[in-house]
């Protein structure tokens, strides 16, 4: 495997970032995940405009214009034989640093930053669970992205002991709460109810990453003339949803037909669930870069 580290493309196994780099040591750094279709890749530009937004909240600054990292995607497509298939891309800039600035506190922005970028086959078992539907187990506030939740940080350890605790219970997703049994979103997605026809996504309150693919949804379903609103939900409401789906630029649309156990409507993937996904792909693969 061949990966992007700060300007060139090497071997994975001599892709080398300092043991000061402040992704490391302390989670200082923001990324992107998008999905290549057919080795070119979807909603690029927004998915940098987002990256290059967060990056400078954190006073990070990716040195990358967008027309160089589209010349590097398709060098990385090249040079990983995946120039026909369907790919998953993510982008990672950290703090970097080195043993002169090892917690550089006041202008951070004179440490370069790392920047990797890598590029794999998307995991097979993503077909499946969209055709079949996926189990969810709900977790309590502790597991919540409660630093910056609406930045895409590498501060992940909540996600990734949320994303272990559902492996563990032989679930595919955690639908993450705040307090009060209020949700938020996936570990890794976002999240929608169907009730009554009515397709639900918690909203204004925030404290959860509105993703890329939950604003195409929104656009979806007025295309479609499905009524979607955001809302406060609770975990009360999955009980009596007659749908839920979680959605993320990787995993696509992905029915959940069981939440803690219990089946979500009749168990099986809904029609609403079914018709966004059926409109999702083509919007994205019309509007290809
Ligand atoms: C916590 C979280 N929420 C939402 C999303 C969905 O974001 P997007 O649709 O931009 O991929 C992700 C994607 O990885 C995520 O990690």
């Amino acid at each position: 495997m061949h990966v992007f580290l700060n300007g060139r493309i090497i071997p994975a196994d001599q892709a080398m970032v300092s043991v000061f780099d402040g992704g490391f040591l302390h989670g200082e750094g923001v990324y992107t995940t998008l999905r290549l279709y057919g080795g070119r890749p979807a909603d690029l530009a927004a998915h940098w405009d987002r990256l290059v937004r967060h990056a400078q909240a954190l006073e990070l600054d990716p040195g990358l214009d967008q027309d160089r990292l589209g010349a590097i995607i398709a060098d990385l497509a090249r040079a990983n034989g995946l120039t026909g298939t369907d790919g998953r891309l993510r982008i990672t800039v950290s703090r970097g640093g080195d043993a002169a600035h090892p917690v550089p506190l006041t202008d951070p922005a004179a440490v370069p930053p790392s920047v990797v970028i890598t590029l794999v086959a998307v995991a097979p078992e993503i077909e499946l669970w969209q055709r079949d539907g996926i189990a969810a187990v709900v977790l309590g506030p502790a597991y919540a992205r409660s630093h910056f939740p609406e930045l895409k940080t590498l501060n992940g350890l909540t996600t990734i002991l949320a994303q272990r605790q559902a492996a563990r219970l032989g679930c595919q997703e955690a639908i993450l709460t705040a307090r009060g049994g209020r949700l938020l979103e996936g570990a890794v997605s976002n999240l929608f109810l169907v009730r009554q026809g009515n397709v639900l996504t918690p909203g204004a309150e925030g404290h959860f990453l509105p993703g890329r693919t939950r604003e195409h949804i929104m656009a979806i379903a007025a295309g479609l003339g499905l009524p979607l609103r955001e809302t406060t939900l609770r975990v009360t409401d999955l009980a009596d949803a007659e749908e839920v789906f979680v959605a993320s630029s990787v995993r696509e649309v992905l029915p959940v037909v069981a939440v803690d156990r219990n089946p979500v409507g009749t168990g099986r993937p809904g029609r609403v669930t079914r018709s966004i996904q059926a409109a999702y792909r083509p919007a994205f693969l019309a509007g290809l870069s």
